[in-house]
């Protein structure tokens, strides 16, 4: 099926790793399924398909091009490297926070009782930054994961990030989100009113309803 032919897909997955010292990061629970189900799923459907992965244990689907990263500012500088693109797929779960400053040594333990301050600074927002670029992709679509107020969280990100749609899903709950094979996803798309819902199904049938869903999206507006 070739219903993406022609088009440029760029897809964001999995984590990032924000270095503390050269033993310790912060990193979160995103496994990058549901970013290479979608980067699979648009290379089946025909698109020219550019993966940017954080650190993740994943074999690259067939016909994606693999840009491996590591940290927010990495998966940054290579995102907007690859623009311009058709649509862009944010599945990456970005740290939104990372160490303000690098300890080039191990920071090693000092008194006994003592803790530990970590001072942390916001990193780059990558989505918002594309959906504001010179180079827009002609879809934008957000990722959303909440443990609660889905709707509410999601239409805000909508609009305070400039995208035409966000795929919500609920984490925390089970046959959903970060380690699951398994999706729900309600998608929320500038200028109509309601929600779409994915799922709950594969990662990989998510994907591909969400690829069509943009593709028929697309063909509206060009319409
Ligand atoms: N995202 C990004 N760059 C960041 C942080 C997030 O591109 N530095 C993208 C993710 O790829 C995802 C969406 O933004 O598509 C998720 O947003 P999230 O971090 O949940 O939104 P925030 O507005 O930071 O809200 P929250 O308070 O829920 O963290």
């Amino acid at each position: 099926m070739s219903l993406l032919q022609g088009l440029r897909v760029l897809v964001t997955a999995g984590p990032t790793y924000e270095d503390i010292d050269p033993a310790r990061f912060i990193g979160n629970r995103s496994s990058g399924k549901m970013g290479f189900a979608l980067a699979d799923q648009a290379a089946k459907l025909g698109a020219e398909v550019v993966l940017v992965a954080g650190p993740v244990n994943l074999t690259t689907p067939e016909n994606v091009t693999r840009i491996d990263v590591r940290s927010a500012a990495q998966m940054y500088d290579a995102v907007m490297a690859s623009l311009p693109a058709d649509f862009y797929i944010g599945a990456a779960a970005v740290a939104d926070f990372r160490p303000a400053r690098y300890a080039s040594i191990k920071i090693k333990k000092q008194d006994e009782d003592d803790g530990l301050t970590l001072e942390l600074e916001q990193t780059q927002d990558i989505l918002k930054s594309v959906a504001n670029a010179e180079m827009r992709p002609s879809l934008v679509c957000g990722f959303a994961a909440e443990t609660h107020e889905v709707e509410t969280y999601a239409q805000g990100k909508l609009d305070r990030k400039n995208l035409d749609l966000i795929a919500a899903n609920r984490v925390g709950i089970e046959n959903s989100g970060f380690e699951s094979d398994n999706n729900t996803i309600y998608v929320f798309t500038r200028g109509l009113d309601g929600k779409q819902q994915f799922g709950p199904a594969s990662k990989y049938d998510v994907a591909r309803s969400l690829l069509e869903y943009m593709a028929q999206l697309q063909s509206q507006r060009q319409g």
